[in-house]
């Protein structure tokens, strides 16, 4: 039977209470999630012989998590990814954000993003599904953005294992919004390991490449004979030393948006764990834990280079910049409205 429970994750500074939901699936999932950052902070999934693994990069305390961490299962927002310079032009008027990627950028809401707030969350459940729904209330010029939004994301675990997240947002001015999940996954289990030897397909024959500090350049190219291509089911290490510092890449999805899809296929030889990614947004980043350096210890063990994986599900970086991409701007009366799914099998 499918089942939720809540716990107590500890206090913010200022006093308030943190807590954990944890949904646990007919089917034999488990997924945590926690209030501050509507972060997925664990993720127990079965490999072919049954047995259960956590498959997210995370901690088992607040106070980690508050010492700071690269987006580890984090909601990333109002805007993940990058803006080039941390401005963009809306409507005639020019917006400065904060440049909190090594002083240059714009990167992942800024300074004080979506995963850095404390969002509301109250039990969704259905019979065949439990879930939990964070809602977030974003002031006009929170971190430099126009507009107020209301942000939902709801996180669903289905019976068959399948960890549904569902974002939406409103605003009262125009806005750009892009929301997405940031989990490092190891199949073989958090900790256990880099995930160079996993198999990765991801349903895109184009890639947008980026200069040296990732921002776009606004081309949009064949990933044919680069090592940039898993079209076909390719190991991630395979080609990975061709790519500096590893991979860091936004894929254009050969779905193009709009309607849920298949974006990306990966599979872990040793557990035999498959996890599929399936997405409404139009582009995935693929980033391969390259600036992990053995300074986090976590769930699981000591995080050191690509021992995670990351799958963005996203519009493309710096799209407040390049007007001939899918627009991210949200405008009043719109809803934004997103939908990625994991579904998890083992073979
Ligand atoms: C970005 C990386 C960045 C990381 C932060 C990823 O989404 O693509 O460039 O370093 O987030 O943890």
């Amino acid at each position: 039977m499918a089942k939720a429970i809540v716990e107590s994750f500890g206090r913010l500074p200022a006093g308030e209470a943190v807590e954990q939901y944890v949904l646990t699936s007919a089917g034999g999932a488990v997924a945590k999630v926690m209030t501050y950052g509507a972060t997925l902070t664990q993720l127990h999934v079965l490999d072919k012989k049954g047995q259960s693994a956590n498959v997210v990069l995370g901690f088992d305390n607040l106070q980690q998590y508050l010492a700071g961490h690269p987006y580890l299962g984090s909601t990333v927002g109002r805007v993940a990814n990058r803006i080039a310079n941390g401005t963009f032009s809306l409507d005639g008027v020019t917006y400065t954000l904060a440049r909190n990627d090594n002083g240059i950028h714009h990167l992942h809401g800024g300074r004080k993003g979506f995963d850095k707030v404390l969002w509301k969350a109250e039990l969704a459940a259905t019979k065949r599904e439990v879930g939990v729904k964070f809602t977030y209330f974003s002031p006009d010029g929170e971190e430099g953005y126009p507009g107020n939004l209301d942000a939902t994301v709801i996180y669903t675990l289905t019976d068959t294992n399948e960890l549904k997240i569902e974002y939406s947002a409103t605003t009262d001015k125009p806005t750009p919004v892009n929301l997405t999940n940031h989990s490092y996954f190891n199949l073989a289990g958090a900790g256990r390991g880099d995930i160079l030897d996993h198999e990765l397909m991801i349903a895109a024959d184009r890639y947008t490449p980026a200069d040296e500090t990732l921002i776009p350049t606004g081309q949009i190219a064949a990933v044919r004979g680069t090592p940039m291509d898993f079209t076909a089911p390719t190991v991630i290490g395979l080609r990975i030393a061709q790519v500096p510092g590893g991979y860091d890449v936004n894929y254009v999805l050969n779905s193009g948006g709009g309607k849920l899809a298949l974006a990306a296929r990966v599979r872990d030889p040793k557990s035999g764990r498959v996890m599929e990614v399936l997405t409404t947004e139009p582009g995935l980043q693929l980033y391969t834990g390259n600036f992990l350096d053995g300074s986090l210890t976590g769930l699981g063990g000591t995080y050191r280079k690509h021992y995670g994986f990351c799958l963005e599900t996203q519009h493309f970086p710096d799209s407040v910049n390049k007007p001939q991409w899918p627009t991210m701007i949200l405008r009043p009366g719109q809803r934004y409205s997103h939908v990625t799914v994991q579904k998890f099998t083992a073979m």
